[in-house]
C-alpha cells in the first residue's frame, strides 16, 4: 500500500447484495479488495469484472463463515496482511418467520453468522487495527435491533449484538486511531429473503431501499465520521435524543440498594 492508496477493504458476504455494491463503490475509490463469501464462481465473477473495470487488485477468500475453521482463516488473513486497512463486517443471513414459527436450528446456524463470525473478524481487526494505530471498521447491523417486537427476536438481538460490540469497540479503540461504523439499514432490496423462501413483495414498497441508495448513503456517513448510520432516519436529532436518553440512565444503573419502588429496605 502506498500513500496515495487507501489499501485494500475485507469484506465478507461479497457474493450479492449489501456486500457486493460495497465491493463495487470501494473499488471505484481505488481499494483493492479481498472478497469473502462462499459462492466461489459468483466471487471470482466480480473480481474479474471489478479488477478489470477500476484496474485494482482483487484477491478472493471462499469461506464458510459458520464454520469456525474458516472464520479462522480469515482471521488470519486480515492479522497478517498488513495491506488491509477497511473490514466490512457484512455476511448475515435473515429470518425464516417469526420465532414461533421458525427452525430453532437455523437460528442457532444465524447466531454463528451474524454474531460469532461478526464478533471475531470485528474483534481481530480491532486489535490488529489499534495496533497499527490506523484502520476502519464498518460492521452491518440493522434498525430492527431498535424494534425487537416487530421482527424475529433471534434475528433483531443478533444485530442489537453488532450495534454494541460496535459501541463498545470505539471506545476502546477509537482513541487508538481506529475508525468504527454501524450501519443499521431498513429494509434493503437484496437476495435475503429470496434464501428463505420469502420476498420483499410483502412490505409496503415506501419502506424498502434500493441496495445502492443504501450503500451509498451509509458510505456518505462513513465520511462524515459518523459512528451510527441509519440512512432511512430522516433526521439525526431524533436518534440523538434516544442516545442522550440512553446515557442520562448511566448514573443510576448500578447502586447499593434497590430502588425505593420494590420496598426492600435494609434499616
Ligand atoms: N437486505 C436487508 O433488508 C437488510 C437490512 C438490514 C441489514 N441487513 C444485513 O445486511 C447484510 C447483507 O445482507 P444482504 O441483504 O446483502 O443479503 P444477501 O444478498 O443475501 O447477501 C448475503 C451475503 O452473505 C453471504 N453469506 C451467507 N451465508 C454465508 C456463510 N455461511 N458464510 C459466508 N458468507 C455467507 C452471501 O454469500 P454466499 O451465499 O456466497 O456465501 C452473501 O454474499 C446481512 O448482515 C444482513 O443481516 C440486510
Amino acid at each position: 500500500m502506498s500513500a496515495s492508496t487507501p489499501g485494500t477493504a475485507l469484506i465478507t458476504g461479497a457474493s450479492s447484495g449489501i456486500g457486493a455494491t460495497y465491493a463495487d463503490r470501494l473499488a471505484k475509490r481505488g481499494y483493492d479488495l479481498l472478497l469473502v463469501a462462499r459462492d466461489v464462481t459468483r466471487l471470482n465473477a466480480l473480481a474479474e469484472k471489478l479488477s478489470a473495470e477500476q484496474g485494482i487488485k482483487v484477491d478472493v477468500l471462499p469461506s464458510d463463515l459458520t464454520k469456525r475453521e474458516d472464520v479462522r482463516k480469515v482471521e488470519q488473513r486480515l492479522r497478517a496482511d498488513e495491506a488491509i486497512t477497511l473490514l466490512v463486517n457484512n455476511a448475515g443471513i435473515g429470518p425464516k418467520g417469526t420465532l414461533l414459527e421458525d427452525d430453532i436450528d437455523y437460528l442457532e446456524t444465524m447466531i454463528e453468522l451474524n454474531v460469532i463470525a461478526a464478533n471475531r473478524l470485528a474483534v481481530a481487526a480491532a486489535q490488529t487495527f489499534a495496533e497499527r494505530g490506523r484502520g476502519a471498521v464498518i460492521n452491518i447491523a440493522s434498525v430492527v435491533a431498535f424494534i425487537p417486537e416487530r421482527f424475529n427476536g433471534t434475528y433483531s438481538a443478533t444485530k442489537a449484538f453488532v450495534l454494541n460490540l460496535t459501541h463498545a469497540l470505539n471506545a476502546e479503540a477509537g482513541p487508538k486511531g481506529v475508525k468504527f461504523q454501524a450501519v443499521l439499514p431498513g429494509l434493503t432490496r437484496t437476495e435475503i429473503f429470496e434464501r428463505v423462501g420469502g420476498s420483499f413483495d410483502r412490505f409496503p414498497p415506501s419502506m424498502v431501499m434500493d441496495v445502492t441508495d443504501m450503500v451509498d448513503a451509509a458510505l456518505a456517513g462513513f465520511d462524515q465520521e459518523e459512528l451510527i448510520t441509519i440512512p432511512s432516519l430522516p433526521e439525526v436529532a431524533d436518534f440523538d435524543a434516544f442516545t442522550a436518553a440512553r446515557h442520562s440512565l448511566g448514573p443510576n444503573l448500578s447502586h447499593d440498594k434497590p430502588a425505593v419502588r420494590y420496598g426492600i429496605s435494609k434499616s
